[in-house]
């Protein structure tokens, strides 16, 4: 067979110009109803009160879906986003292979973020387990039930570091560590992929939002972003590269502007650093709507020139803005966007379909009920492993583990909503999949009564019933619309009801346990202050309250660690481990870098986390080599039971032209540890991770000192330094 570059030239050499940028337009199914705006508007119109909830559904309930088959069959349509099911897409795919011209195959893509129907911990909560193999797992299962369903792409690794936890997306990366979401982002990519991107059960990943959309300004969802190049080369591109040097067949420009230039016209992204020094040969695709939002950024005065400077920045296919159909042919024939930047973008988009296999089985879907391929219980067990190894536990006072056969008093509606634990961007769940606590609580047969937030219980008053509970589990935190896109707060702190609901619990004497659900860290100043024990459960998917009592019960023992720190109020937002020192450290003196009203540090740090049982960090070494500082630590666990330990090393360079952090995260490792047993861990930081962009913009590796740590959090004190 021709290769696959011969082949898309074949091709290309057949196709109109119309026929080209039929290929770079994708579009979603347009509703269709007895409403004359479009679908878009309507919901505006619904959230803004315009029209009622109850007015929304009854035109919905009237709606339905234009599939745009004649576009399709024009050769219009290169890919669809918004289709759903294995047969409508089948229907589709029939007519662009069986009915258009050149029977070239649609693409379809969907945001399969954290899986399909079995849906696995968000993306921050499963960070959490710092585990590259388990992150690459559950991509596979979610492509395999998402492949069975007639998706062949996903939007998905969102890779941008996020240091704010007021923005809403944080929930759908890997944290505030630049090398972490790229060890994430990787791993996700080869999960989705496989080595054989054409396999039925693969699709492609999306690395998104390409770039440093984590770091919009004051936290508000698409907000800009100003930042020094060396600053974005060093905390924000790092873990987009890695995902792309792991194979990543598409990558999506983020919505926001770096230093005035948006990300969607930015030919130093999608040209220059992507695709000239990156190596890139996969393809772009904008993020919804953003070519025309160009027109809002003040970037285009229309959506002509939008589209003119999107695709000579490097932008290949157009999500849903129609910026692309309406006005490419007209801008060619004018000589305003060159042929050659629309034939270099339908080149990148026809390679991708041939590398996934779709000109030669564009009909990869299941054949049988695609039902029939999701939540199989190997599925169900990865996505009770994954909840185990994400739930962080926070504080314990010797409350934890519980033991069977005590009495739960199980408090707050979050304890009892399926539909809540899938968290956010998991469009293709069903609520009544996922086990909630209370759930769980019946299957294991075990005596307790549930109270929802108020403390009523079906039952009784909290008064009779609570006095036959031996230790309360209050579910806290957020819903899942409360994080995501376009989910940004000022406030982070935990509703009052829920506040009112722990003192009530806590007057009572009795032991309580928080298990907290969220899709970003909160200020739990309070709770920490004065709740026993405390679980971070985030939203943990279909097995959530069986993973939740797997760990309160010690059947499995924590191991999971934060990959982001948790501040102590909003205020103190952003707040990261890999900060500068600044030339006045925060401490006692008055003119000092700190606040008046508030700690200097997180409640909870980067890397933080404990277990039921505990270790001790000895004989750190490191010797200079060839290749970087080979580092050597001796891990112990001191306590009573087995338990994993994510053993992290950190360096710091404590002179440098340009400053550098006070710790960087450079290796980890999770060992496994029976109670006395010590192992040895070993890391290599290589050489090329000590090094910065200095002033001049050249990538510099300094000679002098370099501090290394290890230990079992970013704040170890355990510290060895070389000299390089
Ligand atoms: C989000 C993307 C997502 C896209 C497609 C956008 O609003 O920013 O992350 O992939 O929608 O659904």
């Amino acid at each position: 067979m021709k290769d696959i570059e011969t082949r898309v030239r074949d091709l290309m050499d057949k196709m109109t110009l119309e026929e080209k940028i039929g290929q770079t337009r994708q579009c979603g199914p347009s509703l269709v109803g007895a409403f004359e705006v479009d679908f878009s508007e309507l919901l505006n119109m619904m959230f803004d009160g315009r029209i009622s909830k109850e007015k929304f559904d009854e035109l919905m309930a009237g709606a339905h879906q234009d599939l745009k088959e004649d576009d399709i069959r024009a050769g219009k349509i290169g890919s669809f986003n918004g289709v759903k099911g294995a047969e409508q897409v089948r229907t589709i795919q029939k007519i662009a292979v069986e009915e258009s011209r050149l029977g070239i195959p649609l693409i379809i893509g969907s945001d399969v973020i954290h899986g399909y129907r079995t849906v696995t911990p968000i993306p921050l909560g499963e960070s959490c387990a710092w585990e590259p193999s388990l992150w690459e797992r559950t991509a596979r299962i979610s492509a395999e039930e998402a492949a069975a369903d007639g998706i062949k792409w996903t939007f998905a690794p969102m890779v941008d570091v996020a240091k704010d936890a007021r923005w809403g997306r944080i929930s759908e990366g890997a944290g505030e560590d630049a090398l972490l979401n790229g060890l994430y982002g990787a791993a996700k990519v080869r999960g989705f992929q496989t080595d054989d991107p054409s396999a039925k059960d693969s699709i492609a990943a999306c690395v998104k939002h390409f770039a440093a959309y984590g770091a919009v300004e004051a936290g508000r969802d698409y907000n800009r972003v100003d930042m020094s190049e060396q600053k974005l080369r060093e905390e924000y591109l790092p873990s987009y590269k890695a995902s792309v040097e792991a194979g990543a067949l598409t990558v999506m420009p983020a919505f926001n502007d770096i230093s005035g230039v948006p990300c969607s016209c930015n030919s130093m992204l999608l040209t220059d650093i992507l695709r000239k020094e990156w190596g890139f040969k996969g393809m772009t695709i904008s993020d919804a709507n953003a070519i025309a939002e160009l027109v809002n950024h003040g970037a285009a005065a229309d959506n002509a020139e939008a589209a003119a400077k999107a695709m000579e920045a490097g932008m290949d296919m157009d999500m849903t803005s129609e910026a692309y159909i309406e006005n490419l042919a007209e801008l060619i024939r004018s000589g305003a966007v060159s042929e050659e930047a629309l034939d270099r973008a339908v080149a990148d988009i026809l390679r991708v379909k041939f590398e996934l296999g779709l000109f030669d089985d564009p009909y990869y879907m299941a054949e049988d009920d695609p039902e029939n391929h999701f939540l199989k219980p190997e599925y169900r067990t990865l996505a009770r492993e994954a909840a185990q190894k994400s739930i962080v536990l926070l504080k314990n006072e010797n409350v934890l583990p519980l033991n069977r056969g005590i009495r739960l008093g199980i408090c707050g509606d979050l304890a009892g909503e399926r539909a809540e634990m899938t968290g956010t961007w998991s469009i293709n769940a069903v609520g009544d999949d996922c086990v909630s606590i209370t759930d769980a609580c019946e299957a294991q047969a075990l005596p307790y009564t549930w109270f929802k937030t108020d403390l009523t219980a079906e039952s009784g008053s909290f008064e009779t019933l609570a006095k036959d509970c031996d230790v309360f589990i209050a579910a806290i935190g957020e819903r899942k619309d409360e994080s995501g896109e376009a989910a940004s707060r000022t406030s982070i702190e935990l509703p009052a009801e829920q506040i009112h609901m722990l003192e009530k619990l806590i007057a009572t004497g009795k032991p309580v346990i928080a298990v907290v659900f969220n899709g970003r860290p909160l200020a739990l100043t309070w709770v920490n202050d004065n709740v026993p024990a405390i679980l971070e459960a985030w939203h943990p998917g279909v097995e959530a309250g069986n993973a939740i009592l797997d760990l309160v019960f010690g059947d499995v023992n924590p191991s999971a660690k934060l990959t982001a720190s948790f501040p102590y109020n909003a205020g103190m937002c952003p707040v990261y481990y890999d900060h500068i020192n600044t030339g006045r450290p925060g401490g006692r003196g008055k003119f000092t870098s700190k606040y008046l009203d508030a700690p200097l540090t997180p409640v909870y740090p980067f890397g933080y986390g404990l277990s039921y049982t505990t270790y001790e960090y000895s004989d750190l070494q490191a010797e200079v080599t060839a290749e970087g500082i080979q580092v050597c630590v001796k891990v112990t666990n001191t306590g009573a039971c087995a338990g994993d330990e994510i053993v992290q090393c950190y360096f710091r360079d404590p002179v440098a032209e340009r400053v550098r952090p006070v710790r960087k995260l450079a290796a980890f490792d999770k060992i496994t540890l029976q109670p006395g047993e010590t192992k040895a861990v070993s890391f290599l930081i290589k050489k090329e991770q000590l090094g910065y962009w200095n002033s001049k913009m050249q990538f510099v590796v300094d000679s002098g000192d370099i501090e290394v740590y290890a230990g079992g959090c970013s704040t170890t004190e355990l510290k060895a330094v070389v000299t390089i």
